[in-house]
């Protein structure tokens, strides 16, 4: 069996790849500072897991601790899920979200390199595709990130190909999030925000539960067929699964070009905020009180991405509907309506 390192692996995204990884018979180890996230989903992910699982409390920027982890397991390859990921948060503090996400992301590496580890698979994003001139989004495009968590993430992708053309050592997957939703079948882990949340999903959720009094839908004066912004959400199993097969690529029938690529994971399929508001309202049973305001800045009015790299490269494919992202949501909300406690 492959040791893998899971970095931000308490995470929401982290959590869910980590039960995907042990069902396909990887080995993991987590390692987490819990900046974002909470001791508990451990104790939840060895309970559904029916696993004990090594966990470290760890900085990814603390080189000492993370020494003493690569000098006691032989890692066959590491995701990368640390990160801060709040993008207003990141115009306000930019020194924090480069130092958290860039030098933590080059610390790593290095420990990688000391130990010889060169397989990686790294939680990019979207937004490195900035303000795009075509849709849906392919690879291809030029990136062109317009805040300062968009541009850790470009420049950490630009790093990791500058290094895969150092040696060909280096086997190097970035994978490009589109807007993860649902949770797991179980409910027992999912998104947990810290405070009034920012993304659509988890605030709908927090207004159906009655602990906010409406959403607010960011402008409805779009170029899109209702006037509210289009996304392309995709299952966090699937998101999950992505990262499974993504390894597989890696470490087992590699089968890539180039030692550095990145890939798309999308359902290809978008929705409109009218459209989440009314599969949400579906599932829930009643309606969703919300009130439209002005534009928040930065927002496309689509984003909708090509999958086929992810299809070709990786075998994988997107399976769920947003039917079912809406429940698994709700189920996850219901069962745990204050989060982890
Ligand atoms: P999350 O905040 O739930 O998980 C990130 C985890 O990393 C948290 O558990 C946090 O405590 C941990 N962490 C942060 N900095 C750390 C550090 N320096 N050392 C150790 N641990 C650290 O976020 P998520 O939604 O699971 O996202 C995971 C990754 O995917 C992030 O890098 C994020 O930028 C990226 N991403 C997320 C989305 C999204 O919509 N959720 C979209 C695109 C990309
Ligand atoms: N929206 C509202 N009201 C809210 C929250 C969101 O109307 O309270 C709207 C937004 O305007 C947008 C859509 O719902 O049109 C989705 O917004 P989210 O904040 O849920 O998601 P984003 O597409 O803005 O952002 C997500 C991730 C980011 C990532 C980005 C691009 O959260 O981390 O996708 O990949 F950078």
């Amino acid at each position: 069996m492959k040791n893998i390192l899971v970095t931000g692996g308490a995470g929401y995204i982290g959590s869910h790849a980590i039960l995907d990884l042990i069902a396909n018979n990887y080995n993991v180890v987590i390692a987490d500072n819990f900046s974002n996230s909470s001791p508990l989903v451990i104790k939840k992910l060895e309970e559904l897991s029916g696993k004990t699982l090594p966990f470290f409390d760890v900085d990814i920027r603390d080189k000492n601790k993370l020494t003493n982890i690569f000098s006691t397991f032989n890692f066959d390859g590491v995701i990368n899920f640390a990160g801060l990921k709040a993008v207003g948060e990141s115009v306000e503090e930019p020194l924090s979200y480069y130092n958290n996400n860039v030098c933590g992301m080059i610390n790593l590496l290095e420990v990688m390199a000391e130990y010889k580890v060169f397989n990686l698979v790294f939680s990019s994003s979207a937004t490195v595709y900035g303000i795009p001139d075509t849709m849906p989004l392919l690879e291809t495009n030029s990136m062109g990130a317009i805040n300062p968590y968009a541009r850790t993430k470009k420049i950490i992708e630009e790093i990791l190909r500058d290094l895969a053309q150092s040696s060909d050592e280096w086997k190097i997957i970035a994978l490009r999030y589109f807007n993860p939703l649902g949770a797991h079948k179980s409910g027992e882990i999912g998104e947990n925000p810290n405070g009034i949340p920012n993304n659509l999903a988890p605030y709908i959720t927090q207004v159906a539960a009655g602990k906010l009094d409406k959403l607010y839908v960011f402008g409805n004066d779009y170029d899109t067929p209702d006037g509210t912004c289009i996304r392309d959400y995709v299952h966090i199993n699937d998101l999950a699964s992505g990262h499974t097969a993504a390894l597989n690529t890696l470490l087992k029938n590699y089968n890539l070009k180039n030692n550095f690529e990145a890939i798309n994971l999308g359902s290809g399929k978008g929705y409109s905020v009218f459209e989440i508001i009314k599969n949400f309202e579906a599932v829930i049973g009643r309606t969703i009180p919300y009130e439209i305001i002005s534009r928040r800045a930065g927002d496309l009015d689509v984003s909708l991405a090509d999958v086929s790299k992810a299809k070709r490269l990786l075998g994988w494919e997107p399976t769920y509907s947003i039917k079912e992202m809406c429940a698994d949501v709700w189920r996850w909300q219901e069962k745990n309506p204050n989060g982890y406690v």
